[in-house]
């Protein structure tokens, strides 16, 4: 990418939103976009707005963990403040935006429940939702979205055997502003489509790998084990114990077992 300026030009060029986007900020470096954008928040920022980082130092993955943002990978914060009844829906909304922003640079990936980006197995994305919610309504809420663009995973052991990037799987570069501005563009898209109560969960789960496999789901609080039915339209995923109960799951992280 080139600098700060001229990439926060060249992905406005190519939105086509009303209000996602239209303020960008780039950073060639920060310590996580998630913090730079809550900040942005408190200074006033509008709906729309938008973080984007070259690399984090200290990126934020979910329940804890970190996120590897190196040179070539995509770290970005959409500030939106939906009404309070929408707010399930960024999960679905984020993850469908990344995979057909994904599928327009020519590459094919799905959604893992709740909501990584995989290719054949690995990971290519994962998102990160923050949000404050105060009486009854939604201060803000933060999209945090990491791609796995232009590095090869290999070259970092601790993520290697389970991700993979979007150079690796097209053997070629790709490029950083033309998936930026295409996820932009996508999620305004879909994120408008819901409030007006289209039913996105339908898309969400048509893209999404996870049912009909055996899995194993680790809540935090317990491990479960089954055949992964469905998801409701909330997002949550139904699971078949071998016992033939169903439980429904609201979060948690999954692994296919191999047949
Ligand atoms: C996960 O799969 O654990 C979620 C990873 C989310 C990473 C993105 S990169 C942009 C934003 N800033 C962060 O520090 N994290 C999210």
């Amino acid at each position: 990418m080139s600098n700060g300026h001229e990439i926060e030009t060249q992905i406005t060029n190519r939105l086509n939103t009303g209000f996602v986007g239209r303020q960008i900020y780039y950073y060639r470096q920060v310590a996580t976009t998630m913090e730079t954008a809550r900040d942005l928040v408190k200074k006033g920022a509008v709906e729309g707005t938008v973080v984007i980082a070259g690399t984090q130092t200290s990126g934020k993955g979910r329940i804890g963990r970190t996120w590897l943002s190196p040179e070539g990978s995509l770290a970005i914060s959409i500030i939106l403040k939906p009404p309070l009844k929408n707010l399930p829906h960024l999960v679905m909304i984020a993850s469908l935006a990344v995979v057909r922003a994904i599928k327009q640079a020519g590459v094919e990936a799905r959604i893992k429940w709740p909501n990584d980006v995989i290719i054949k197995g690995k990971k290519v994305c994962g998102i990160l939702i923050e949000n404050e919610v105060a009486g009854g309504s939604v201060n803000y809420a933060d999209i945090g979205i990491g791609i796995n663009v232009n590095f090869n995973p290999r070259d970092f052991p601790e993520i290697a055997d389970i991700a993979t990037s979007l150079s690796h799987e097209a053997g070629r570069q790709i490029s950083s502003v033309e998936l930026a501005a295409e996820l932009l563009n996508e999620l305004e898209r879909l994120y408008l489509e819901a409030q007006d109560g289209a039913p996105v969960h339908r898309a969400w789960r048509q893209n999404m790998e996870t049912p009909g496999k055996r899995i194993k789901v680790d809540t935090g609080i317990a491990v479960e084990q089954g055949y992964a039915e469905t998801v409701t339209e909330g997002g949550n995923l139904i699971l078949r114990r071998g016992d033939g109960s169903l439980v429904e799951i609201a979060a948690g992280d999954v692994t296919v077992i191999k047949d």
